[in-house]
């Protein structure tokens, strides 16, 4: 067998084939090969070489300083696990515009200002634009120290010369490159060996890198999934494009806590905390409207309310349609089924769609009971009481199931003004009677009775 050097390389998934074909083999997309210089060669072909030697050191050794360092920014501190830990690289991926130079200028700034050594290095604009985004940002006297640099060599070297910076912002990995390798910046082999090198100097060093990644139109982090194994945290930084939130969520971490999210707002001067996320998500509530519910959620360890929108209307289609915004598709058909299934409710004639209000995205299944109020409410023409939450998991049978931290979740809807809490029957015992009202259900066929009930109530009126 002849032992020629794979040179086509998968742009989606890293995949090296050995010749170029329109499809992938590995991933099954169609048109991402392109012809990349390998690797060097290793194993058989290369030389056997003598190692290095390295001294092996105990586990039991000091960590000699604080591990961690706060940003300065709470909710970026909340999602990364309470602050930067040494020699951690982190991976910000999001939609282009979305505020990912924002978000890092002002952490830089804000860690500068805490007299740590901070570098913010961009490939993808002069020094010049990030001074103008700085100065609308009312930072421009922070001691933040930048370049418009995209040589990895270039910049390792920099960085090592005299004091190691606490904080280094790669904007982005995308744009950097590494004479290492032949292929343009941007592709798989060239994202992989910049951002190996450059794991390589902060784990040597001591510094925390974030590198900043460009996320395709499918949510992928560009090209460079391939970096996702190779970083300690994988930080995601959304919104939608219409709605001035922002939401910062770990989908890995190494060093933390993955289910914590940080909510800012966009504003006109920057990004801006918002510390109590249920009071943003609740503030344009369309209040005694069929249709909406407010669940209360818990993201990570902080209790959160929102509303659930739901439209359900008589559809011209064969196929009735079935869209939903910031929830899982699947929940939804799930639920519809059980309303069919056990509690008569007929949905078959009609399109169902079902939105959470301000861009949030939803991934309990504390979420069901909620959901499935919205759609009876609208079904049925008949608004919730409009000073209730819910949340409960409905399971096939029909039955409601108790969720985690009911407590919190209740304590947070008071906290917030509400009266009453429709909550699966377990969730009594555990949160108790005290400023708001419990309401226990034991299936969701009482829920679209009671709600049933009303509108009755409200057409006879
Ligand atoms: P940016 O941080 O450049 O996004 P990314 O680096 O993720 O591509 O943010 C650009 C958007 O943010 C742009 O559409 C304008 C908006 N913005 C504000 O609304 N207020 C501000 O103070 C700043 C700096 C940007
Ligand atoms: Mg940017």
């Amino acid at each position: 067998m002849s032992k020629r050097h794979l040179t086509f390389i998968c742009q989606n998934c890293g995949a090296a084939h050995g010749r170029w074909q329109g499809k992938c083999e590995g991933c099954s997309e169609w048109n991402t090969l392109s012809e990349e210089g390998a690797d060097r060669p290793a194993g058989p072909g290369r030389k056997p070489g003598k190692g290095r030697l390295f001294a092996l050191e105990p586990l039991a050794g000091a960590a000699q300083e604080a591990p961690r360092t706060g940003s300065g920014i709470g909710e970026f501190d909340r999602v990364t696990g309470g602050g930067f830990v040494r020699g951690s690289v982190l991976l910000l991926g999001g939609d282009p515009g979305i505020g990912k130079s924002t978000l890092l200028i002002q952490a830089a700034a804000a860690l500068a200002g805490h007299r740590q050594h901070a570098v913010y290095i961009s490939g993808e604009e002069a020094v010049a634009q990030v001074r103008l985004r700085a100065e609308r940002l009312g930072l421009s006297q922070a001691p933040v120290q930048l370049a418009a640099e995209t040589s990895v060599e270039d910049i390792i070297a920099t960085l090592s010369e005299g004091k190691i910076p606490r904080l280094v912002v790669i904007d982005s990995i995308q744009t950097m490159w590494t004479d290492t390798v032949e292929s343009a910046p941007g592709t798989v082999t060239q994202v992989r060996a910049s951002a190996q090198a450059l794991i390589r100097f902060a784990k040597k060093s001591g510094a925390t890198i974030i590198l900043v990644g460009h996320v395709t139109k499918d949510g992928q982090i560009a090209g460079p999934r391939v970096v996702e194994h190779m970083v300690d945290a994988v930080l995601s930084f959304e919104g939608e494009g219409s709605h001035q939130f922002r939401i910062l969520r770990a989908v890995k971490n190494r060093f933390g806590p993955t289910d914590e999210i940080g909510v800012f707002e966009m504003t006109g001067a920057g990004l801006r905390e918002v510390a109590n996320p249920s009071e943003l998500f609740l503030s344009e509530r369309d209040l005694g409207q069929p249709g909406t519910a407010v669940f209360a959620g818990i993201e990570g360890t902080r209790p959160l309310l929102v509303e659930i929108q739901a439209l359900v209307a008589p559809s011209s289609l064969g196929t009735p349609r079935r869209a939903v915004v910031g929830w899982d598709p699947s929940r939804l058909s799930m639920v519809l089924a059980v309303l069919e299934a056990h509690c008569g409710v007929r949905l078959g004639g009609h399109d169902v769609y079902l939105n959470v209000a301000g861009g949030l995205r939803i991934n309990e299944p504390a979420a069901d009971l909620a959901a499935a109020a919205a759609l009876v409410s609208s079904l049925a023409n008949a608004p919730l009481p409009a000073d209730a939450v819910y949340f409960g998991e409905v399971s096939l049978s029909g039955a409601i199931r108790p969720v985690a931290q009911a407590a919190a979740r209740v304590k947070e809807a008071a906290k917030l003004g509400f009266a009453r809490a429709i909550v699966p029957e377990a969730a009594r015992a555990e949160a108790g009677d005290g400023a708001i009202k419990l309401t226990d259900v034991t299936s969701l066929a009482a829920l679209v009775a009671d709600i049933a009930a009303r509108g009755k109530r409200a057409a006879a009126a």
